[in-house]
């Protein structure tokens, strides 16, 4: 049977464990050399209907690696260029017989809509300013890897969290798990409203940021955001930017992340990103292990989890 990863909200604290174990397992058997579980005979659709480029090919690298074979979908030379909507697309997959889809969207909910025509597993690569699961699992192992636990760490998420699916999808990751969730920005980008998601909003990078473990800095999402929400750049970056001199309020070995793309200069500056501080590149590379999982998780709901069987692969 298949399951679904539409967002963390919806998940268990014992499923995110499961998750994260898998992609541990995986990861070590990959980097030591050792067989990878397969899946055989899957063909994964690609759809990508937002630029992309950690997501899509850690995505594609992960089918790699676990044996399944993946089609790429392009809009812009599909049938949607010529009308058809979202749900006959997804029934034309379904019926081309794709086992599972890989969905990216500009609206909230559209992998949603997508797993209620699609007879497989659907796995949301972020929809809208709703969810990001995948991105969440690989920062949490990122985490998990340089501090050895998430429950009781202080996390801040910094930025642009009004137009934010990494940040939703993390908030409720890192809360089931225990560790404490701050919301850092301006009052026009953390509205009041983030107030329903699991965590605690601060105007102050300072105060925000005051003993954190972990700082997620943010990009800012020009393209979301409608005129008059910044008065200007300048002014975000002199009050919002992660570098050297704010990175003091923080904890002394506080880890600096970013999901990319980086606007280096804007809410980050050099030092900061590239610092031994820094674990941008990790959760690069983690990205492409709790993919794996994912499909693991996704595709095969009754099998054992690799991670639970006894090294016999
Ligand atoms: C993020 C996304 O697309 O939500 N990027 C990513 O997947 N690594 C964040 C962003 O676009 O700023």
């Amino acid at each position: 049977m298949a399951r679904n990863l539409l967002g963390i909200r919806l998940l268990q604290r014992e499923d995110i464990e499961e998750l994260l174990e898998i992609a541990g397992d995986l990861k070590l058997r990959t980097l030591e050399g050792r067989a990878v579980p397969q899946i055989h005979g899957q063909v994964l659709g690609m759809l990508f209907f937002e630029n992309s480029t950690r997501t899509r090919v850690s995505f594609e690298q992960a089918a790699h690696y676990l044996g399944i074979k993946v089609t790429n979908f392009a809009t812009t030379s599909s049938s949607m260029a010529k009308g058809e909507t979202l749900k006959d697309t997804i029934l034309t997959l379904r019926y081309e017989r794709l086992n599972g889809l890989v969905m990216r969207h500009r609206l909230s909910g559209a992998p949603s809509l997508a797993a209620k025509y699609f007879g497989g597993p659907v796995i949301n690569a972020g929809d809208g300013q709703h969810e990001h699961p995948t991105q969440a699992l690989g920062d949490a192992l990122t985490i998990l890897e340089r501090k050895g636990d998430l429950e009781g760490l202080i996390v801040a998420i910094v930025g642009d969290v009004k137009h934010s699916r990494v940040a939703r999808s993390n908030a409720w990751l890192l809360s089931k798990m225990g560790a404490e969730v701050r919301f850092v920005g301006p009052r026009t980008l953390v509205p009041e409203a983030s107030g329903a998601l699991p965590g605690k909003i601060f105007y102050d990078l300072a105060s925000g940021i005051d003993g954190a473990d972990v700082i997620i800095c943010l990009r800012l999402q020009r393209e979301r955001m409608e005129e008059g929400l910044l008065s200007s750049i300048g002014e975000y970056t002199s009050m919002y930017q992660i570098n050297k001199d704010t990175l003091r309020y923080a904890d002394s070995e506080c880890l600096v992340m970013h999901p990319g793309p980086l606007n280096r200069g804007i809410e980050v500056d050099d030092v900061a990103a590239d610092s031994e501080r820094s674990a941008i590149t990790s959760q690069i590379e983690n990205g492409i292990f709790v993919r794996m999982a994912a499909l693991h998780w996704a595709f095969q709901a009754d099998e054992p989890a690799p991670a639970k069987k006894k090294a016999k692969v």
